[in-house]
């Protein structure tokens, strides 16, 4: 496995339309799956989307946040397709790796659903919603070009990290997470 390079905001590969995968199953397919969880942990992000990493193919990888701030096991989601599940949306703040630095309040589906194959090219058929409903948009935003700036109504509310853990950072002293969304 390695770590790879990140692409950040700027990079052409993070404004196209990633690729179809064919075979979920090719082991290249799941080399890049390793290798996109090592350069994950190594950057502290809750997920990550193929075209981050130089890849345009419709793969992303992320963990699902409980409620009591603990992480579930890793996801990866190949090929996936979002239904929202509700009209309205609403604000919340995100991160990326490829947007460093930086935070903004996004507009996102309080709860979708979500479909695709994982690594065995088995289905994935899965209702989510709050954290994990954002994440998945957040991710496959990727596989579509858009980085979530270019989600935000208002750019009053993107603003820097640093920023952001002073002023608007949740309040839990049993919060260590040091996670960008991707
Ligand atoms: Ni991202």
């Amino acid at each position: 496995m390695a770590i790879l390079k990140i692409a950040k905001m700027g990079h052409p590969v993070l404004l196209q339309r990633a690729a179809e995968i064919e075979d979920p199953t090719a082991p290249a397919v799941h080399a890049l799956i390793g290798d996109m969880f090592e350069t994950m942990a190594d950057a502290d992000g809750l997920g990550l989307a193929a075209p981050q990493v130089h890849v345009p193919q419709r793969l992303v990888i992320f963990h699902v946040p409980g409620d009591d701030g603990e992480i579930d096991e890793p996801r990866v989601l190949i090929n996936p397709v979002i239904t929202p599940l509700s009209q309205d949306m609403v604000l919340g703040w995100e991160g990326c790796l490829s947007v460093p630095g930086l935070r903004g309040k996004v507009p996102r589906y309080p709860r979708i659903r979500y479909t695709g194959v994982d690594p065995r090219g088995r289905p994935v058929d899965v209702t989510a919603e709050g954290m994990h409903a954002r994440v998945v948009q957040h991710e496959c935003d990727h596989l579509d070009g858009r980085l979530y700036p270019t989600r935000m109504a208002d750019l009053t509310d993107l603003i820097f990290e640093s920023e952001w853990r002073y002023h608007f950072k949740p309040d839990d002293p049993d919060d260590d997470e040091d996670n960008d969304l991707d």
